[in-house]
């Protein structure tokens, strides 16, 4: 069979192996912490903000930003109904309710209108996702939030070095967050980052995130009900490799995605996934829709993709459709995402044969 194409993977270089052993040597006893300081410090100068809080994952990161935007039972928050579980999940853990609304056909990141359309008396806050690294329409979203009095929070999970208006996505919101999970731009195999630049909210966060230990009357003293949601430095390590070498691996990807859209440009029916006029996608993961004019079935093109070791992946269900979650609105453009959708590999050990190679397989597919 031929070589395995990956979906997603990343690059690791000396850098990376330097600094966790590093870690692995150094980062104990009173050092105990000195990478995930660094990251923080690091990741917040990157993307803008003031504060950054390193967790253990970005569902994580995501719970804190509902905890401390104080959500409870009888909120309501909007939320994409295109993503990860995760995204919804974490508003649910606090027993508000997500109100899963529809994506924007060009970005499949959540579509502003949709969000005015479902604001109640009950609507606290708003949680978008940049989709597969493609920023939402931060403008008309922040617009919203403005004029309904209502709290963001960003699900950047992929999203790392990606920009809307020369700014970094994460950095516009109350909070936004962001995921080291093994398939994402930058690695760590399970870690998140909570953003902020409200000192209030930060502290709040400080708090939860390291079971509200506060060590006030005495070591170990704990002032309110926490959680234990940090990362561990050997991970922090990993991480501050990967995001001082973010542009480069934001190249790497924008790289793979440009071959994947010369290659098909040509070809009728396929709809990439891409960045608007002034914004940057980091192409996480590049995409595509076939078109309505494609008679191919989307699932024939992953069975042929797998028969060749070609791992791409589909959409992502519609999450208003999981019998854990409600359903609110008919979400037609998500729908199509969910059947019509594939994410094409790009892990870093991509070559550009692999590319091709991809490109030629799905091409013989919607032509035969
Ligand atoms: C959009 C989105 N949000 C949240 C997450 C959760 O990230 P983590 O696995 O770090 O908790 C993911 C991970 O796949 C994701 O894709």
């Amino acid at each position: 069979m031929r070589k395995k194409i990956p979906f997603a993977g990343p690059s690791i270089t000396q850098k990376e192996i330097d600094y966790v052993i590093d870690g692995v040597k150094n980062g104990f006893y009173e050092t105990f912490n000195m990478h995930v300081e660094k990251l923080e410090t690091e990741i917040s100068d990157y993307c803008g903000t003031e504060y950054a809080i390193a967790t253990h994952t970005c569902t994580l990161a995501m719970h804190l930003a509902c905890l401390c935007l104080d959500l409870k039972e009888d909120d309501e928050v909007i939320c994409t109904d295109f993503s990860w579980v995760a995204t919804a999940y974490a508003i649910s853990y606090t027993g508000a309710t997500p109100i899963l609304v529809d994506i924007d056909p060009d970005t499949w990141c959540i579509d502003p209108k949709k969000i005015k359309s479902a604001i109640t008396n009950k609507t606290k806050a708003i949680m978008l996702v940049h989709s597969f690294g493609v920023p939402a329409k931060m403008d008309e979203i922040m617009a919203i939030a403005k004029e309904y009095n209502l709290k963001v929070i960003e699900d950047a999970a992929p999203s790392l070095g990606a920009e809307f208006n020369g700014k970094k996505v994460g950095s516009f919101g109350d909070f936004g967050c962001f995921s080291f999970h093994g398939a994402k731009i930058a690695v760590t195999g399970e870690g998140g980052m909570l953003l902020t630049n409200n000192k209030k909210l930060y502290e709040k966060a400080r708090l939860f995130v390291a079971m509200g230990r506060t060590d006030r009357k005495a070591v170990f003293w704990s002032d309110s009900i926490g959680y234990q949601y940090t990362m561990g430095n050997l991970t922090a390590a990993l991480a501050l490799a990967q995001v001082q070498r973010i542009e480069e691996l934001v190249s790497m990807k924008r790289s793979i995605f440009d071959r994947y859209e010369k290659n098909l440009s040509g070809i009728e029916g396929i709809k990439m996934i891409k960045e608007k006029e002034n914004t940057r996608a980091n192409y996480c993961y590049p995409s595509l829709l076939l078109q309505p004019s494609i008679k191919t079935n989307r699932d024939d093109i992953l069975k042929h993709f797998k028969e060749n070791n070609i791992h791409a992946r589909p959409g992502f269900p519609r999450m208003s459709e999981f019998p854990s979650l409600k359903k609110t609105y008919e979400n037609p453009v998500a729908e199509m995402a969910e059947k019509r959708g594939i994410s094409l590999p790009s892990a870093a050990n991509i070559t550009n044969n692999d590319i091709d190679f991809v490109c030629e397989r799905l091409i013989y597919m919607i032509k035969n």
